[in-house]
């Protein structure tokens, strides 16, 4: 028996990560030794409290029944208080928050519940790929708009065509910025806003890397504080990189009362909400957010200065920036993305991410990830010395 999976399946670019993890195994299938930086996927566990949260949770009946798709009010008030504190955002958690199963479903989830076959989805470029994929499974069309050093990796609104701009219907954004690392500020997200607002623009802001920042007096913004921005727009947020949480799933979207009542109204019938234990345990990660939080940045701060010097002792350029847990490299003169690649994990077993994977502008970068323990980075990055 054959039967045909569906054309957009097959419309699908091979799935970056799973190429990757191809090629490790293939390495380690022949006892090689191989050292990934190509995931970002924190090493760091998820704080004890909040996995006895879970435990006790979990014993309770109660919660064993479906949840709503909408999410625990609990947890979403406990979204509210920690967007208070933080950002100084003011929200119902009735109406402006719905609790998700990591933002990746969300991202994906908003395309089906807005575009339709035809409409114009703007891309950031290099870019976290669900924006593009949600994009192609809705029939959507992607427009990129890039994202250049010579701009710091903001997007360039007026660079955008008028008459694509008068088309789109979703803008995707993401700062602090998975591949490049770039942080934004307000300035730019109270532009946004007004461009938005100007052609009528769903904006979808994606701050999954909003906790993890290695300047105390610029932390990264939500796009919720530039003005106007709850007209036109939600903010993506998750708990995966915040607590250590990535195989936990959980996240959750805030903003428009409108939008998040249509994502609610789209994931009732594909879904039925998460573990609730999952969401008292969230709550509580996030009652308590800034303590977890320095923890992981004292460990990535020392991680990406160890990466920096021996880089700098190197000389592989690499983009500066306050935040992220990815480091945007620049490959030598006489490589390119995949070529470069291909000689850190052929001759020194080292594995990063092409530049180009995330799009055409990434092209000429490679991506390295600093979620894994020191002494394997310092490895890795002794090999990478001895290959240059
Ligand atoms: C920019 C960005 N957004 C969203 C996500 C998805 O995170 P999650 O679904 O775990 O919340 C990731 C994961 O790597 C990411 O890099």
């Amino acid at each position: 028996m054959f039967i045909e999976e569906a054309d957009r399946l097959k419309e699908l670019p091979p799935y970056l990560f799973a190429e990757i993890d191809k090629m490790i195994i293939e390495k380690k299938a022949k006892g090689e030794n191989v050292i990934s930086l190509g995931i970002g996927d924190p090493d760091i566990q998820t704080p004890n409290e909040i996995i006895v949260e879970l435990g006790r949770q979990a014993k309770n009946p109660e919660n064993h029944r479906y949840p709503s798709s909408y999410g625990l009010m609990l947890f979403k008030e406990a979204v509210a208080n920690y967007y208070k504190k933080r950002f100084n955002v003011q929200l119902d958690p009735e109406s402006e928050i719905i609790t998700l199963w990591g933002s990746k479903e969300g991202i994906a989830n908003i395309a089906y519940s807005f575009v339709n076959p035809g409409d114009v989805v703007l891309i950031p470029d290099p870019g976290y790929l669900v924006y593009k994929i949600g994009t192609l499974f809705s029939g959507g069309i992607s427009h990129a708009m890039p994202l250049l050093e010579k701009n710091n990796f903001l997007i360039d609104l007026n660079r955008i065509d008028k008459k694509i701009s008068k088309r789109a219907k979703i803008m995707h954004l993401n700062y602090p910025n998975n591949p490049t690392s770039a942080c934004s500020n307000l300035d730019f997200f109270n532009e946004v806003a007004d461009f938005a607002a100007r052609f009528n623009i769903l904006v979808c802001h994606d701050n999954a890397y909003s906790e993890v920042y290695f300047d105390e007096n610029s932390k990264p913004a939500s796009f919720l504080n530039a003005s106007g921005s709850k007209k036109v727009g939600i903010e993506f947020n998750s708990l995966s990189k915040t607590f250590n949480m990535t195989g936990w799933r959980i996240g959750y979207a805030v903003g428009n009362k409108k939008i998040i009542e249509s994502l609610g109204k789209y994931k009732t019938n594909v879904d039925s909400g998460i573990f609730n234990a999952v969401q008292y345990a969230g709550a509580m990660a996030l009652r308590d957010y800034s303590r977890h939080v320095q923890h992981n940045i004292s460990i990535y701060r020392k991680r990406r200065e160890l990466v920096y010097n021996a880089f700098n002792k190197i000389g592989l350029e690499y983009y500066k920036s306050n935040s992220t847990i990815y480091i945007w490299v620049k490959v030598p003169k006489g490589y390119n993305s995949r070529s470069f690649t291909e000689i850190l994990l052929n001759n020194a077993g080292v594995v990063v991410t092409p530049g180009n994977a995330f799009g055409e502008y990434g092209e000429g970068y490679i991506r390295i990830s600093i979620t894994l323990p020191d002494s394997s980075l310092e490895e890795a990055l002794e090999r990478i010395k001895k290959v240059l």
